[in-house]
């Protein structure tokens, strides 16, 4: 790369590339569409992630998951405030039984602590996301109390599990203008909700069994929370009737690569078909 040219790759090209580089050390695919931008375009536009085709990225992946049938309904399940083993495990060993993955939006602090837990969502191909250090609204910090939040997350994920989050998800869903321009320059989305169950408030199963049941369709991001046992009891019910419905357990990650891809700094509550 020509000197003149380097000049030109401003701190959030070199942030991506960074991330890049530690993902593909991890053996990740996501690898590949972070540095393509970069190496294809010499263009200062916001990086694409998830928008080359599954099939493709497939191919660069070292064991591929269940292959999703784009023409089937899927959805994106997410838990929230974990991890938290005891919770956590249950949803995870479900998930393992009925095939399906969901994406774990974890607050850093919890995470040294649940290691095992964390190594067994990325054993099962699910998602780890990033949801501040000490479960902060992301609207109440500084740039400097912001790039701690979630760099911190970002680097106890990546210390448990050798995967640094690509998606993050603001306590409470409050954002402003500067956080999501740090989220953009960190290179992550802001992934909100089209389906909130509200388990941490009324924490009981059968209602958030009821809530997902009668709502969801093909694209629904559906909010829970892997730290009250309720959660665990109705994600035990849910996940086998989803599959049952025909819906396509799949992460946030794999939502978006079939239904027109993320940017970082943007906010996506769904993905309709
Ligand atoms: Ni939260």
């Amino acid at each position: 790369m020509k000197k003149k040219r380097r000049k030109k790759i401003n701190r959030r090209r070199r942030k991506q590339i960074l991330t890049a580089v530690k993902l593909l050390a991890a053996g990740t695919a996501a690898a590949v569409l972070l540095l393509k931008p970069a190496v294809l375009c010499n263009v200062e536009e916001p990086a694409v992630i998830s928008r080359v085709p599954r099939s493709e990225a497939a191919e660069e992946e070292e064991t591929p998951g269940p292959q999703i049938d784009p023409e089937q309904p899927m959805i994106a399940l997410t838990f929230d405030d974990g991890p938290k083993a005891s919770v956590t495990n249950r949803i995870l060993k479900s998930l393992e039984e009925a095939g399906g993955r969901a994406t774990f939006f974890m607050v850093g602090s919890n995470v040294a602590a649940n290691e095992d837990s964390v190594n067994q969502m990325v054993a099962q191909g699910c998602q780890v996301g990033n949801h501040t250090f000490g479960h902060k609204y992301i609207t109440n910090l500084n740039i400097q109390e912001l790039e701690t939040q979630l760099g911190g997350t970002n680097q106890a994920v990546l210390d448990a599990c050798g995967i640094l989050p690509m998606v993050m998800r603001p306590p409470g869903g409050k954002t402003d203008e500067a956080s999501l321009n740090e989220l953009a320059e960190m290179g992550m989305p802001a992934i909100m909700w089209s389906i909130d169950t509200k388990d941490w408030q009324h924490r009981d199963a059968q209602i958030t069994i009821q809530t997902v049941l009668e709502q969801v369709k093909d694209g629904d991001i559906i909010l829970m929370h892997d730290i009250y046992s309720a959660t665990a009891d109705a994600a035990e019910v849910l996940i086998p009737a989803l599959v049952e419905r025909g819906f396509q357990l799949v992460t946030v990650g794999e939502l978006a690569s079939f239904r027109g891809g993320m940017v970082p700094g943007q906010k996506y509550y769904r993905f309709y078909p």
